[in-house]
C-alpha cells in the first residue's frame, strides 16, 4: 500500500520504517528539516537499539521516503497521525496543537476513499471531532483511531510485533471499509493471530490512556508499599517477588524505585484526570492524583536517603549519579527522575557529577548547570556517594571491588533495585535502596 506517516518522533519514525519493513511504499513527513534529513542518511535521530539497522535495510530498499513537504503524502491511501500531544504549559491537560495542525495540512492533499489513522494519544473525544473536520472538508475520506504501545527501547520489536491491534471505528457505514483497509497494512501480523480489537472511537482513545495509567498504577502501588516497608523493616523486593507469582497480580511493571517518568506515562495520567474533569467525572480518577504524588515522593525520598548516607549534610559531597535517561536503552529525558534526583541535590549544595551511556548530550542541553562525566569511573572519582537512577546494563555489570578503588566512600544507593546487594556489600560497599532495610 502507499502510506504516509506525519510527524517523524519516535513513534512516528518507528512506525513508517516499520511499515516499509511490511512492504508498503512509505513516506515519512516532519516540519522538523534536520530530522528529516538525518532520516534520508538513516541516521537515527534519538537512541533505539535496532531502529539504525531498520532503517538502514528500508531506506535502501527504494520503499522509503521522507519529507518535510506535505504535498509528498499526496497520493497514499492511508494517513497516519504521529505526533505528540505534550502537557500544555501550567497545566495538566494535553496539547492538541501538533495534531490539529498535523490534520488540517493533511486535508489539502487529502482525497476521498483515503484513510487517516490517528495514531497520537490524545484525550477521549478528540477522534470525532477530528472525524467531524476530515468529514466536512473531504466527503468521503475516513477517520480511524488506531492507538499505539510500543515501549521506548523496544519500540522496533513492539511495533512490528504487538501483542495487540486497536481499530477504533467510524459509527457509519465506512467503518467496514477503515478495517478492511487497517488490516491491509498489519496483513502480516493480523495473519499470524495477533488479537485485534475493533471499537468505537472513545474507547480506542480509552484503551490507550487505561492501560498507561494501569502500568503507573501498579508502579505506584509497589512504590506504597516501598514506603512501608522503610516504615516496617520489611523488603519490598521480596513483597513484589512474593505476591508477583499470583499471576492475577503478575510480577512485571512491580519493580520499586524512583518511579516513573518519561514522555508517556506522566503527561498521559495527568491528561486524563483533566479530560475527565471537563467531562464531569473527576471523582473516577482523583486516584491518579495520589498515584502522581506517590510517584514525585519517591523523587524526594531519594534526595533525603542521599543526605542520611551522607552523615546529615550535602553541602560540598561528591555526588555521582549514574544514569540519566528515564529508564535504560533511551536517550530519552523527558520527565527522568534520574535528572530531576541529580537536580535537586545539586541546588542542596552536593557536588553532583553525572553520567550516561546515551543521554548526556540531551542532558546537557537541558540541565546545563550538572557536570557530566563520560563513564562511571569518572563520575565516581573520589565521591562521597554513588546513585544508580537508571538501570544500564553496564552499570549493573559494574565490578563493586574494582569500582570501590575510585571512591572516597563506598556508599551506594540502588534508585532501581537492581543492583546485586550481596555482591556490593561483600566488596565493602554501604548499600541502600528504596523500600528495603540498609544492607
Ligand atoms: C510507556 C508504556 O509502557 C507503553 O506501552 C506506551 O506505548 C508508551 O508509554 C507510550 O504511551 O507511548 P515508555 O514510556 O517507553 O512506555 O516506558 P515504560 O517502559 O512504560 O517505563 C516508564 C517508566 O516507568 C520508566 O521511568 C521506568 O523506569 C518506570 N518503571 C517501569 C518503574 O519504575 N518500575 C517498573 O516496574 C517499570
Amino acid at each position: 500500500m502507499r502510506i504516509s506517516v506525519i510527524g517523524c518522533g519516535y513513534l512516528g519514525a518507528v512506525h513508517a520504517a516499520s511499515m516499509a519493513e511490511l512492504g508498503h511504499e512509505v513516506v515519512g513527513i516532519d516540519v522538523d528539516e534536520p530530522k528529516i534529513a538525518s532520516l534520508r542518511e538513516a541516521r537515527a535521530p534519538f537512541y533505539e537499539p535496532g531502529f539504525e539497522e531498520l532503517l538502514q535495510r528500508t531506506l535502501a530498499t527504494g520503499r522509503l521516503r521522507f519529507s518535510t513537504d506535505m504535498s509528498d503524502a499526496s497520493g497514499a491511501q492511508v494517513h497516519f497521525v504521529c505526533v505528540g500531544t505534550p502537557q500544555k504549559r501550567g497545566e495538566n491537560a494535553a496539547d492538541l496543537r501538533y495534531v490539529e495542525a498535523a490534520t488540517e495540512s493533511l486535508l489539502q492533499v487529502l482525497q476521498a476513499g483515503e484513510l487517516v489513522a490517528g495514531k497520537s494519544t490524545v484525550p477521549v473525544g478528540t477522534a470525532a471531532r477530528l472525524a467531524e473536520m476530515v468529514g466536512e472538508k473531504v466527503p468521503g475520506a475516513i477517520l480511524a483511531w488506531n492507538p499505539e504501545f510500543l515501549r521506548e527501547g523496544f519500540a522496533v520489536q513492539d511495533t512490528l510485533h504487538p501483542d495487540r491491534l486497536v481499530y477504533g471505528l467510524p459509527a457509519s457505514g465506512a467503518a467496514e471499509v477503515a478495517e478492511r483497509m487497517l488490516d491491509e497494512v498489519y496483513a502480516p501480523i493480523v495473519e499470524r493471530g495477533t488479537p485485534k480489537v475493533t471499537a468505537d472511537y472513545a474507547t480506542a482513545e480509552m484503551v490507550k490512556t487505561a492501560a498507561n495509567s494501569f502500568l503507573a498504577t501498579k508502579i505506584s502501588f509497589i512504590n506504597a508499599m516501598a514506603e512501608l516497608c522503610e516504615a516496617t523493616g520489611a523488603d519490598v523486593k521480596l513483597l513484589a517477588d512474593a505476591i508477583g507469582y499470583d499471576d492475577r497480580i503478575g510480577r512485571k511493571f512491580l519493580n520499586a524505585g524512583l518511579g516513573f517518568g518519561g514522555g508517556c506515562l506522566p503527561k498521559d495520567i495527568r491528561a486524563f484526570m483533566a479530560r475527565a474533569g471537563e467531562l464531569g467525572a473527576d471523582q473516577a480518577l482523583t486516584f491518579l492524583r495520589e498515584v502522581d504524588n506517590i510517584n514525585m515522593r519517591r523523587r524526594i525520598r531519594m534526595v533525603e536517603l542521599t543526605r542520611e548516607v551522607c552523615d546529615g549534610s550535602l553541602l560540598g559531597k561528591r555526588v555521582a549519579v549514574l544514569g540519566a535517561a528515564f529508564k535504560p536503552d533511551s536517550d530519552d529525558i523527558r520527565d527522568s527522575p534520574a535528572l530531576n534526583v541529580a537536580a535537586q541535590l545539586q541546588l542542596q549544595g552536593a557536588v553532583v557529577r553525572v553520567t550516561d551511556p546515551a543521554a548526556i548530550e540531551n542532558s546537557r542541553r537541558q540541565w546545563p548547570q550538572l557536570d557530566y562525566a563520560d563513564t562511571a569511573e569518572e563520575a565516581a572519582d573520589r565521591a562521597d556517594v554513588v546513585l544508580v537512577l537508571t538501570e544500564w546494563k553496564q552499570y549493573l555489570d559494574l565490578d563493586p571491588r574494582a569500582f570501590g578503588e575510585v571512591v572516597a566512600q563506598k556508599r551506594v544507593l540502588d534508585g532501581r533495585n537492581a543492583l546485586s546487594r550481596t555482591a556490593w556489600t561483600e566488596a565493602g560497599w554501604t548499600y541502600r535502596a528504596l523500600g528495603r532495610r540498609a544492607g
